[in-house]
């Protein structure tokens, strides 16, 4: 009766094997481990400055009616996402989190017959949302650490339901052109949906431009996801949106929870979007940041890949586990990514010009000691 590994074998088999996701380790947890109170958390490419200030004046605002449920259409926010694309609001799905867009597209389109192809060193959650369902995940060898298109569509089967791209990619912070993406989605047969993860798309600098929202009337079976938790600060809310065309929208909210975003949540999001001073005070930091890490990483003699995103992966030349553990014993939260096949790296989020400072310092000083 007490025995609990027999409660594992009634479990579906793709459940079974699942290796779950590892999220970066949350401040208070490092607290209670080691007792620090000077800690900083470099690990989840959260944005450094928070959330901004009409988001939290839009959730102090709906603080009294909390005893309602939301508004499951999400309507205000998705009007208001329909305005800032031009498209209309029926092609849009609102997510707990753009996670939850990954996983509602795996439940609508992937099947045990089925397959999904997604990249080595691609986003985490790929893996473990085919897997939770039984279908065959197809893992195409990275180019240069990014997704390599040509092999991903040689890929693609006639079992082949779901291709997850994600640009730029986490962890690699690689991006790939506007035109050999066009390319990959015009060869892609239709019988397969492509997701487009643009979770850091904020990010992208104009050099880099990424404009995919055209391609929303070319292709009827792409998703482009995208999140409140990265460029505008809202990652402990949770929101995140699909855009699609009308039909895979519809599919998708059948289903999705009814209620998946709350009401706090939902009035966030809506200012937030409102709120052109933070994000362009987001992105700016970023672009410092980023310059900041890259110089220090030189003058330590580090190679990183050069990144899109708000993270940046340096190669540390040793393994990188005892690198993060020495790192956490000095209050310093980064992300080791032994789990994307890149055991040698640590992913580093950008922060705020002191949290970048106390990071490198005690980098130095780590890799003085090894
Ligand atoms: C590539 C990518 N996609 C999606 C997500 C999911 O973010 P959220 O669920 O917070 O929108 C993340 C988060 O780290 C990510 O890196």
């Amino acid at each position: 009766m007490n025995n609990n590994d027999n409660i594992y074998s009634l479990a579906a088999v793709g459940v079974q094997q699942l290796i779950p996701y590892k999220a970066g380790k949350p401040i208070e947890e490092l607290e209670r481990e080691l007792g620090l109170t000077q800690i900083i958390k470099l690990a989840s490419n959260e944005n450094p400055l928070g959330p901004g200030k009409k988001a939290l004046a839009a959730i102090q605002a709906v603080l009294p009616t909390l005893a309602l449920y939301p508004d499951g259409s999400g309507f205000a926010l998705k009007q208001a996402l329909a305005k800032k694309y031009g498209i209309h609001e029926s092609q849009i799905t609102l997510g707990n989190g753009s996670n939850e867009l990954l996983e509602l597209v795996a439940r609508t389109f992937l099947t045990p017959e089925h397959e999904c192809v997604f990249s080595q060193h691609a986003f985490a959650v790929y893996p473990i949302v085919t897997q939770a369902i039984g279908a065959k995940a197809v893992v195409v060898p990275a180019l240069n650490y990014g997704h390599d298109l040509p092999a991903m569509l040689k890929a693609v089967t006639d079992k082949t339901r779901l291709v997850f791209i994600a640009n730029p990619n986490n962890p690699t912070g690689t991006l790939l052109s506007q035109e050999s993406l066009e390319a990959f989605l015009a060869a892609l047969p239709e019988t397969c949906v492509c997701v487009l993860d643009e979770a850091y798309f904020e990010f992208v600098s104009s050099t880099g431009t990424i404009n995919s929202i055209a391609w929303l009337q070319q292709f009827p079976n792409l998703l482009i996801t995208r999140t409140f938790s990265k460029a505008y600060g809202l990652a402990g809310l949770r929101v995140g949106y699909g855009l699609s065309n009308t039909g895979l929208a519809d599919l998708l909210n059948r289903v999705r929870q009814p209620f998946n975003n709350n009401t706090l949540a939902l009035v966030a999001a809506e200012a937030a979007l409102t709120d052109a001073e933070h994000l362009a005070q987001t992105i700016a930091v970023n672009t410092q940041g980023m310059q900041q890490l890259t110089e220090g990483f030189k003058k330590l003699a580090l190679e990183w890949i050069p990144s899109a995103g708000n993270f940046v992966l340096v190669d540390v030349k040793q393994a990188a586990q005892p690198l993060y553990d020495a790192l956490l014993h000095k209050g310093v939260i980064v992300r080791p990514v032994g789990n994307y096949e890149l055991p040698n790296h640590l992913r580093i989020s950008i922060g705020t010009s002191e949290e970048n400072s106390v990071f490198l310092k005690a980098l130095a000083e780590t890799l003085a000691n090894v």
